[in-house]
């Protein structure tokens, strides 16, 4: 494009009304041109790969971050820290095991030894004593019953051993799996979810008043109840209030122009690449924050709060503003923001009409 002006430019195109659609016509042949390559290139996914490695750096970002993040998981499980994403996909696998019918008496060979190491160092850096938080608490009561009823083979009997000495005593294991009580009807009624579903809607305008930690804790509880792949949980919610560094935030991504200075609080919900050691889950993230968010998003409307998400955009200025006044790492990426505020009941809300289940679903 620069190009073309620079070209127009020289030849005095910029300058008569005739010429200036001389200069259209070019920009159209030109941009026509650009998807004609484009279109060739996207037939191949080894042209694609070779056009963002060596002529976009559209995804630059985005593929530091998963190798940020394979690196952090290598290093994490190499040290003496270990990593609780490692310890929490295992314990959630062993779980799966133990709720196998029909059971087998040997499973999770391959792994429980790397478990029970993990577990290990997590617990001698929590506490010395193993009892450090609720994720141990949970580890520890999984892998008690499952070496009450796994079988005999090497790897299992080591671990089993190692375990035994890190755990000098064990009480009734109380979080591992369950039947669920279905004799009760579920506690919120369809009409009433539909209700609220409803009733949310993207606020843009809030009171100006302080927002209740409290609330947004309430509500961060029902977040972190969303599934996620192995039970990783591979997000955080890093919460702002103070009015200065909400300002300062919200203003950053694109789609807050006009209103970002009224927000009473806002999230940054951010993905953290190093809980996976493999590319292929690279998008997880997005989908688990998503989830997380929609809970989180939900139970804000239902303590009278309203929210408004804000569009990441994956952009290079956009994103080192945001490193730099987070101070994140190069594994960690931006999901979305998220507003969040009383309604004004002065502000309005766009009708926003939704599309029809007949238009988003199909049966087989
Ligand atoms: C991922 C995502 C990004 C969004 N980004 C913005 C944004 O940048 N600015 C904005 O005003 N609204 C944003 N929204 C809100 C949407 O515009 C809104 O959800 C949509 O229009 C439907 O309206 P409703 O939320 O009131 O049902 C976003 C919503 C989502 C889910």
């Amino acid at each position: 494009m620069n190009l073309i002006r620079k070209l127009a430019r020289a030849l005095g195109l910029h300058r008569s009304a005739s010429l200036r659609r001389g200069r259209g016509y070019l920009n159209a042949r030109v941009e026509s041109l650009r998807y004609a390559a484009l279109r060739a290139v996207s037939r191949s996914s080894w042209a694609s790969s070779l056009y963002y490695g060596a002529l976009s750096g559209a995804f630059r970002r985005e593929h530091q971050a998963v190798l940020a993040g394979r690196v952090r998981y290598y290093q994490e499980e190499q040290s003496d820290l270990s990593s609780v994403y490692l310890l929490r996909r295992n314990i959630h696998r062993i779980e799966k095991g133990l709720i196998m019918r029909p059971r087998r008496s040997v499973f999770a060979a391959d792994y429980v030894g790397t478990t029970v190491d993990s577990f290990s160092r997590l617990a001698e850096a929590s506490d010395g004593n193993g009892r450090g938080s609720c994720e141990l608490e949970w580890a520890e009561d999984v892998l008690g019953t499952y070496f009450e009823i796994a079988g005999s083979d090497p790897s299992i009997d080591s671990a089993r051993s190692k375990y035994r000495r890190t755990i000098a005593s064990a009480g009734t294991p109380a979080r591992v799996p369950f039947h669920r009580d279905l004799s009760k009807s579920p506690p919120v009624e369809y009409k009433d979810l539909l209700a609220l579903a409803a009733r949310r809607r993207s606020v843009r305008w809030f009171e100006q008043k302080q927002v209740p930690r409290e609330l947004i804790d309430q509500a961060l509880q029902v977040a972190v109840q969303a599934p996620s792949a192995c039970n990783r949980q591979p997000y955080h919610f890093r919460i702002f209030d103070t009015p200065e560094l909400v300002r300062r935030i919200a203003a950053i991504p694109m789609g807050t122009q006009g209103f970002s200075d009224n927000f009473p609080a806002i999230s940054v919900v951010v993905g953290e690449q190093k809980a996976y050691f493999n590319e292929r889950d690279r998008h997880v993230i997005y989908i688990d924050a998503a989830l997380a968010s929609m809970s989180f998003i939900l139970a804000l409307e239902s303590v009278g709060l309203g929210s408004c998400c804000i569009n990441w955009p994956d952009m290079e200025p956009h994103e080192s503003r945001m490193k730099a006044e987070l101070n994140l790492s190069a594994d960690e990426r931006v999901i979305m923001l998220i507003a969040i505020g009383y309604p004004d009941p002065d502000g309005m809300v766009p009708y926003s009409q939704k599309r029809s289940i007949e238009s988003v679903r199909s049966y087989e």
